[in-house]
């Protein structure tokens, strides 16, 4: 089992879900984060005063997978999830080391 984290655009989301979901990749757990890739940012007026921001708001995939899925859940978030613009995201794949189904115990 691996642990896909990927972080994408919050607008792809839709078309990341329904890519997922053609390769039969249906659980995820998704949050709203703050990021930063080798973007300059770009500088904004809060309360008057020119600022620069930097972080801008990303969502957070996460995906269990068997080790024989990763690759389909990669090429799924990637067709999904590529503009070709900076600020794209990035795809993370972990190891695990144990993981259960909390309602069975069952090693999954
Ligand atoms: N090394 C990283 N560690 C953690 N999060 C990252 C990392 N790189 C990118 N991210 C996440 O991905 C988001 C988009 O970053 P991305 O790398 O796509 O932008 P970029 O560096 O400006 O562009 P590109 O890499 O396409 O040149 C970031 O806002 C951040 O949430
Ligand atoms: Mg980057």
């Amino acid at each position: 089992m691996k642990l896909i984290i990927a972080f994408i655009r919050p607008e792809v989301l839709q078309d990341v879900k329904l890519k997922l979901y053609a390769q039969e990749l249906y659980s995820m757990s998704i949050t709203n984060v703050l990021g930063a890739g080798q973007q300059r940012g770009y500088t904004e007026a809060y309360r008057g005063v020119q600022t620069e921001v930097n972080l801008l708001k990303k969502l957070r995939l996460e995906i269990g997978v068997p080790d024989d899925q990763v690759d389909k859940a990669i090429a799924a978030i990637t067709e999904a999830a590529r503009s070709g613009q900076a600020g794209d995201g990035v795809i993370f794949v972990l190891d695990t080391v144990r993981t259960y189904r909390i309602r069975t115990g069952e090693p999954i």
